[in-house]
Parts: structure tokens; sequence; C-alpha cells
């Protein structure tokens, strides 16, 4: 009797380690079918098998139906792949800037101050500019808050401190967004005359825009590094203000996959433009001698005109020349 069962066992057993082995597979586990409604459903299985869970409601906004959405490809972009690429992209330019200003300083103006200045820009460029660059630096700030505040900021604060400063950002971040569009929208306008590129850029970046050595390539009113600033602000000015915009406005005429590529959009544009704006910065204030008046008083030297900007001051004294009615471009004099 015992001899005749013996093989009967070993077929039962064996029967019995397969189902159990195909049991604990996890491709059984994914492939087996969950009917939400069931009472002891898990949520894991629940999102594996439909990416979102649904409620039911009897408000109109189905939207609101979604309980749980979780972000995947996005939410490893946000909290990985975009601190990387913000952290190359501003970290290299203020390595970059610092490289520069130790091996070469300030450029300064070679034959020195002449004590005659000119007009470079008008009272209303002046405003836009800087009503432009006010929004810009506080929306800069306020979006870096979003992608880095938690981990450079929270730290060192408590945490009641920062949803405060992160709640007023945020208001900042939205509302100051109409003025930065119109700035944009202005500078496009106010400068596009100067801003075509012409034969004199293709010089002007032959001989590296004078940056090495005491090489004073001749420019008309914006050279090829102005215009490269010019319309990196137009574009990715524009580009970062329309996608802001489906954020600010989402899901009229947008699902949330296109807000997520829209946020990622917005963020790398943001960064990019950003780490170029630091670059502005710096050669407006402690990169070139003489730079900053042009957007503080509104006048330059003639002599940094002479070695920055040759073929617009011959343009503005043959204007002055041709038009009595019109002022001298000398308009002050110094010591
Ligand atoms: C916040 C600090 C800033 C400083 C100190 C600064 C300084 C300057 C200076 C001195 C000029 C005149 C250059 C010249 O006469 O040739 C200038 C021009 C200009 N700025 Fe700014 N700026 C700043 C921020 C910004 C921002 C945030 C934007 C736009 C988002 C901007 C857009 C422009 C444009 C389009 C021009 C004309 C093209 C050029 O000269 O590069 N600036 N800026």
């Amino acid at each position: 009797m015992r001899a005749h069962t013996a093989p009967l066992r070993i077929m039962l057993g064996a029967l019995a380690l397969l189902a159990i082995a195909a049991a604990a597979s996890p491709v059984a586990a994914q492939s087996q079918s969950v009917s939400p409604t069931k009472s002891a459903v898990s949520e894991q299985q629940l999102l594996q098998q439909s990416k979102t869970i649904r409620g039911l409601g009897t408000i109109p906004d189905t939207k609101s139906y979604t309980l749980e959405q979780p972000g995947g490809d996005w939410r490893h972009f946000h909290q990985v792949t975009l601190r990387w690429i913000g952290g190359i992209a501003l970290l290299g330019m203020l390595a970059l800037l610092v490289i520069f200003y130790l091996s070469r300083g300030m450029l300064r103006i070679e034959a020195g101050r002449s004590g005659r200045t000119i007009v470079r820009f008008n009272a209303f460029e002046r405003f836009v500019h800087w009503m432009t660059a006010v929004c810009f630096v506080i929306l800069a700030l306020s979006g870096l808050n979003i992608t880095f505040g938690r981990s450079l900021l929270l730290p060192l604060m408590k945490p009641e401190s920062f949803t405060a400063f992160s709640e007023w950002a945020k208001y900042a971040h939205n509302y100051l967004s109409f003025p930065f569009t119109l700035g944009v929208v202005l500078i496009f306008l106010m400068w596009i005359a100067g801003n075509i590129p012409t034969r004199a850029d293709v010089e002007w970046l032959k001989r590296g825009g004078g940056m090495i050595g005491h090489d004073h390539p001749p420019a008309y009113r914006f050279n090829a590094g102005q215009k490269l600033i010019y319309w990196i602000v137009v574009l990715g000015g524009g580009a970062a203000a329309v996608s802001g915009y489906v954020l600010i406005f989402p899901f009229y005429g947008t699902t949330i996959e296109t807000v997520q590529q829209a946020e990622m959009f917005h963020s790398i544009v943001a960064m990019l433009f950003i780490a170029a704006m630091l670059a502005h910065i710096y050669i407006g204030t402690i990169g070139m001698e003489g730079a900053f008046e042009a957007m503080g008083s509104g006048t330059v030297d003639l002599n940094w005109a002479k070695e920055h900007h040759s073929l617009w001051l011959e343009e503005e004294g043959a204007r002055s020349r041709m038009d009595s009615s019109r002022p001298q471009p000398t308009v002050v004099t110094g010591q």
C-alpha cells in the first residue's frame, strides 16, 4: 500500500510547490485583474492597473473625482532631473564668471574717462528695463524656491516661517508674471531695430567681442553679445510666460499631461534663462567699467562709447549733424 501511494504523493507535492511558486511570482500578481469595488482591494494593485484612482462624485467638475494620480516620470523630473539641470546651469555659470573675473578683472575704459557723456537710454527705456529686471529677479528667486527651497532653505528656518515665505513667494511669482510679460513685450518693440544681426556682428564674434586682450571690435548700438541677450529675453521670456500661464490657468484646453509637460518646459527654460541673465548682470555691473551708468543715469562716457560701440557713436554724430534741431550727442560735461 505504502509503495503504491509513493509516486502519487511525489506528484501532489510537486504540483503544490509549482502552485506556491506561481502565486509568489510578481508577474502573476500583476496580471491579476482587480475589481475596484472589492472591499479588501489593495491601493497599489489598483494603481498598477489604471494609473489613477477615481471615486464617484456629484459636482459638475469631473476632474475632482480623481483621488490619486502618482506623478510618475514627472515627479522624477521635478525632484531629481530638474535639480541637476538647474544646479549645473547656475553653478556652472557662476563658476565661469568667477574664473573670468579672477583672470581678467573689470574691463576698464582703456583711454580713461573723457568727462563728456552721450545719452544711451532714455527714461522710458530705463523704466521698462528696471521694471522687467525687478520682476525677473523676484520671479527667479521665488521660482528657485519651488525647486531648491525645501532642501536649501527649510533646514535654516522654522517650518512655519518657510511655509509663510513660500506662500508669499508663490503669490509674488504668479502676480509679477504680468508686469514681467508686459516688460518683455515692450523690450521686444523698443529695441528690435537695433537687434537684427548684421555683418559687424560676425566680425565682433570672430574677434571674441574684445574680451581677450585689448581689442575693441566695432559695434552698432548693440553688439552681438547684447543681441544674444536680447533674443534670449524675448524668446526665453516669451516661452517662460506662455508655459507659466498654462500652469496658472490649468485645464483651459489642457489635460494633466499637458500641464506636466508645460511645467517641465517652463522650469528648464527658466533655469537656462536665469543662467544667461547672471552673465548679463555680471557684465552690467562689476564686469565692465562704465556700463551700469547706461541704465543708471542713461548716459555713458564718450570714450566708453568709442571703445564698445564705435559704429553707434558715428551714427549718432551723423544724425545730430543732419538734424540741427536735435541736441548734440555730448550732453553733459564733467569735471
Ligand atoms: C538685475 C540686474 C541687471 C543689471 C545690473 C542690468 C544692467 C544692464 C545694463 C547696464 C544694460 C546696458 C548695456 C549697454 O549700455 O550696452 C542693460 C541692457 C539690457 N538689459 Fe539688463 N540688467 C539687469 C537685469 C536685466 C534683466 C533681468 C533683463 C531681462 C529679463 C534685462 C534685459 C536687458 C536687455 C534686453 C538689455 C539690452 C541688451 C543688452 O544690453 O544686453 N536686464 N542691462
